[in-house]
């Protein structure tokens, strides 16, 4: 494969954005009085606007080209098609046929996948319907109150989000718990004000063997068997969703209790799957199906647009002119919609696992820089904590501002004010404010000649800051499939550019093969001298003042069905 950095187009870019680097946004502005007519689009619901990113028309042909010269079109077929690009696991990547809304059979390893999809949908919706209608019964007759979904990553991000997003369209009659965490903390605050007799726990692991959630798994069958003193009763309060369907029937979970997927959904973008259980269960079927749409619809988009068009393919490609050719590594997310909160921190395991990669499909290293630091927050409130960096620090950061033009909560006109501070930000980041501006308001101000000097750098900005805006109607279901999809499309066309595979997570792996070894260490209280001195030393420092004895775990040998014995045990 000939280096993606000295290819024509990329070679044509790092000479263009070396000139397009001098200018100032404001000066684009000026000079071009249509710029937001030229640099914006619809795409179903979504309306973007990338108008304030520094670029001109030629930037874009050139990033245009460059996404033809690799192949953007070709790669995005092959996904849809069902070929195996995730080639390091030999997996298709299909999660855009569990929303696939036409007729066409979906093939993959020579099976059409539709047929299963529409067979778990429909179990889901009876499932769902008898629990959110008061009809699935606790093993004392109790319709179910609370609804435990337990997972980590993908099984709890995309899920928690989407529960947490769709707020206004849930049930308030039952209520949805998240547990994700090892530290048994997360799990107990949880359990302290549960009934085990109105409880569903939904055991949410692709693979089934994540430590994480198996622990949880099982401190919360313990929980419940310790109560209820009976393990029969396990059938009525513990449902999963898995691919692994023995290793579920091992934990002793009913079968007729378990939801299945597939290999070809990648952890990261299975909420559309029976993962999605938890969000049936907060806002029906319904709601979950026009959810399906939504993404649907962006995949129409995606696929039929062209690409000068096409939303996912120009948001990916201003994330490449930033982190490969003005050197800026970071990205934020700043949601003004406050069911979005939980948006940045699902949309980092999506764009970091997917697209933080060191070689590309040959395995050979790249020479340029892959998946940007992904954060965010709640766009408000970070006005008040960090943005301070955004507008004044040393390393400018491009922004996604998202928010909706009608709130379902229009209390007392807090709407019109949320809203003039989202147009503000972006216009701020963008014009900046000159010295010859801050005078004149110094002046304005009555201030003397020496405290103006004094204050006048401090009050300066230098603008010329990147961002898109995202607007939408409202944060329906519909909307939100949209949104998500269009960043799930973003993550794919950035994988392409920089040749690499977005669909494999190798880099979880080492820290969790080390975390194994080290916790057969901690079964003793003998000092560990196998490691380098500071794991060494961080371990023996743990053994020195922990407060649980070492072989007080020494039975548990990582065997979930002694584990879960020594669980039980501690519950009593
Ligand atoms: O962090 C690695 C990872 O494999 C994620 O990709 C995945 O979403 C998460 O762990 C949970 O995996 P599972 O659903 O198999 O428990």
């Amino acid at each position: 494969m000939s280096l993606l950095t000295d290819s024509s187009a990329w070679q044509a870019l790092e000479k263009h954005t070396q000139q397009v680097k001098k200018h100032h946004m404001r000066d684009l502005f000026a000079n071009n009085a249509e710029r937001f007519e030229d640099f914006c689009l619809q795409a179903g619901p979504i309306f973007l606007d990338y108008s304030k990113n520094l670029m001109t028309e030629e930037t874009m042909s050139l990033l245009f080209e460059l996404a033809r010269q690799e192949q953007i079109e070709a790669h995005r077929d092959a996904m849809f098609s069902g070929e195996p690009i995730n080639f390091t696991e030999h997996r298709s990547v299909l999660h855009t046929a569990l929303r696939d809304q036409g007729s066409e059979p979906i093939i993959s390893n020579h099976h059409n996948v539709k047929s299963d999809i529409t067979a778990v949908l429909g179990k889901m919706k009876t499932f769902a319907d008898q629990v959110r209608d008061g009809q699935w019964l606790g093993y004392s007759g109790k319709p179910i109150t609370d609804v435990v979904n337990i997972g980590i990553g993908g099984s709890d991000l995309g899920p928690k989000m989407v529960v947490h997003a769709l707020r206004p369209f849930a049930s308030r009659k039952i209520k949805l718990h998240f547990v994700s965490n090892l530290d048994g903390s997360q799990m107990a605050e949880t359990l302290r004000d549960l009934n085990p007799e109105s409880t569903l726990f939904i055991i949410s692991s692709k693979s089934f063997t994540t430590p994480e959630t198996m622990f949880n798994a099982v401190t919360a069958r313990g929980w419940f068997v310790s109560r209820v003193k009976n393990r029969e009763f396990i059938k009525k309060h513990f449902v999963a969703v898995s691919t692994n369907l023995e290793a579920v029937k091992r934990f002793g979970i009913d079968e007729h209790n378990i939801f299945e997927f597939w290999e070809w959904v990648g952890g990261r973008y299975s909420l559309w799957s029976a993962i999605g259980l938890s969000i049936c269960i907060a806002v029906g079927m319904g709601h979950f199906k026009e959810l399906l749409e939504g993404g649907y619809k962006m995949d129409e988009h995606f696929r039929e647009a062209p690409l000068e068009e096409n939303m996912p393919v120009i948001m990916g490609l201003m994330g490449i002119l930033h982190n490969n050719f003005y050197a800026i590594h970071s990205q934020a997310f700043m949601a003004y919609d406050h069911y979005l909160d939980l948006f940045p921190s699902y949309l980092q395991q999506l764009d970091m696992e997917s697209n933080g990669k060191h070689v590309n499909r040959d395995g050979e290293d790249v020479d340029y820089c892959t998946g940007p630091v992904i954060w965010g927050d709640q766009g408000i409130n970070g006005q008040h904590a960090f943005y301070q960096l955004l507008h004044q620090g040393t390393s400018p950061i491009p922004c996604d501002f998202i928010i909706a033009l009608d709130s379902f909560n229009p209390a007392c006109g807090h709407h019109p004010v949320l809203m003039s501070n989202f147009f503000a930000q972006s216009q701020a980041l963008m014009m900046g404010k000159t010295a010859a501006e801050v005078r004149q308001e110094l002046e304005h101000e009555g201030l003397s000649e020496p405290e103006i000097k004094a204050l006048l750098p401090h009050k300066v900005f230098e603008g010329n800051r990147s961002s898109n805006s995202i607007l939408f109607k409202e944060l329906n279901p519909f909307t939100l499939g949209a949104l998500i999809a269009l960043y799930e499309h973003k993550v794919f066309v950035q994988g392409v550019i920089w040749r690499i595979n977005s669909f494999d997570q190798w880099g979880v792996q080492l820290g969790k093969q080390l975390a194994n070894q080290i916790q057969y260490e901690l079964v003793d209280d003998e000092p560990v001298v196998k490691y380098d001195s500071s794991t060494n030393g961080l371990v023996n420092y743990y053994k020195r003042y922990r407060n649980i004895e070492g072989n007080k775990l020494l039975s548990c040998n990582n065997d979930w069905g002694v584990l879960q014995d020594i669980m039980e045990q501690e519950f009593k």
